[in-house]
């Protein structure tokens, strides 16, 4: 997420500067977000550069010294984003936003450790950070009001999209949304209803293409009420409920096969093949925004 952020924000007109403690990541960021970079500009973004590029560094103290704003990516692990933010807090200013990208641990849970956690809050950018303008802003328990608007005025100002969360739930609303219907799905393939490309299939061209453009308490709408009345009281009572990752996706982690970054999951994929699809997945996502902002 780190290099696809830097480059938006950059772009955007901030100065930015980025850490890592992976000599490797130092070593890619670079690369990474002059990659963002060329993807922002098939967005036709506007560039808004101040002649800077984003400095990369593995001093955390160099790189955050004067900070208004910092944005931790690292690890979905609670007690390293905890460990960092009481860091943090001892080495920016007293009025130096602390945001996480955190994709669902309550924001509350991460003011713990900090003096001042009025200036904590959730920023959590969809992947790819670059390319998906909708950006997640909650607060927790202790977020200062002044810093939610701060922080939505402040996306705004980059042509992005704000949704302000109003609980501090976990999972926030997108994850919440993405993990029901995945449970649905990987249910579904579990069970032998459909095979995984044919689900694929039904979804994209199906409920997520129709959901771009209208969004789910607008199809309630769309479709009429009754008819979610009527199917609903069937139908919520088949889903599936369960409470466990299911027999599927744990056989498959179990064996190692972790997806695109192993070369197979539920796919199976030839390094050759993941060039292609990435490639092709960024092209498209940057036809449909354009297509979805022209409309
Ligand atoms: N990948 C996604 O689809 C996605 C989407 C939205 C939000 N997020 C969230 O963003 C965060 C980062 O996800 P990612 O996919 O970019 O992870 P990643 O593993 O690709 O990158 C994390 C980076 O953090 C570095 N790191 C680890 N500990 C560090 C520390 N103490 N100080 C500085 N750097 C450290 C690692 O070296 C690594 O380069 C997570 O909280 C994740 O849940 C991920």
């Amino acid at each position: 997420m780190g290099p696809g952020i830097a480059a938006t924000l950059l772009r955007g007109g901030m100065t930015v500067r980025a850490h890592d403690t992976s000599a490797q990541a130092l070593e890619n960021a670079p690369t990474l977000i002059a990659t963002a970079n060329s993807v922002l500009d098939a967005l036709g973004r506007p560039d808004k550069r101040n002649g800077g590029e984003v400095s990369v560094s593995g001093d955390l103290a160099t790189c955050v010294e004067g900070a208004d704003l910092v944005i931790e990516t690292i690890p979905e692990d609670i007690d390293l984003k905890l460990t960092l933010l009481e860091h943090l807090d001892r080495l920016v200013s007293a009025d130096c936003i602390l945001a996480s990208d955190s994709s669902g641990i309550p924001v509350s849970k991460l003011q713990t450790n900090v003096s001042n956690p009025g200036r904590v809050i959730g920023m959590h950018w969809s992947n790819p950070p670059h390319i998906i303008p909708m950006i997640e802003v909650i607060a927790g328990e202790k977020t200062d009001q002044a810093v939610v608007e701060w922080m939505v005025s402040t996306i705004e100002g980059f042509n992005l999209i704000p949704v302000v969360v109003k609980k501090d739930v976990p999972g926030f609303v997108e994850n919440r949304i993405l993990y029901a219907l995945l449970r649905e799905a990987v249910d579904l393939v579990e069970q032998g209803v459909i095979d995984a490309e044919d689900l694929d299939t039904c979804v994209s061209w199906g409920i997520g293409y129709k959901l771009a453009v209208i969004g789910p308490m607008a199809l309630l709408d769309m479709a009429g009420l009754d008819i979610y009345q009527a199917v609903g009281s069937y139908l919520n009572k088949e889903l599936c409920n369960r409470d466990d990752v299911g027999q599927f996706v744990t056989d498959l982690t179990s064996g190692g096969n972790l997806g695109i970054k192993t070369g197979g999951g539920v796919y199976s994929y030839t390094p050759e093949k993941i060039k292609e699809l990435q490639s092709a997945r960024a092209k498209t996502l940057v036809a449909v925004r354009k297509a979805l902002e022209a409309s």
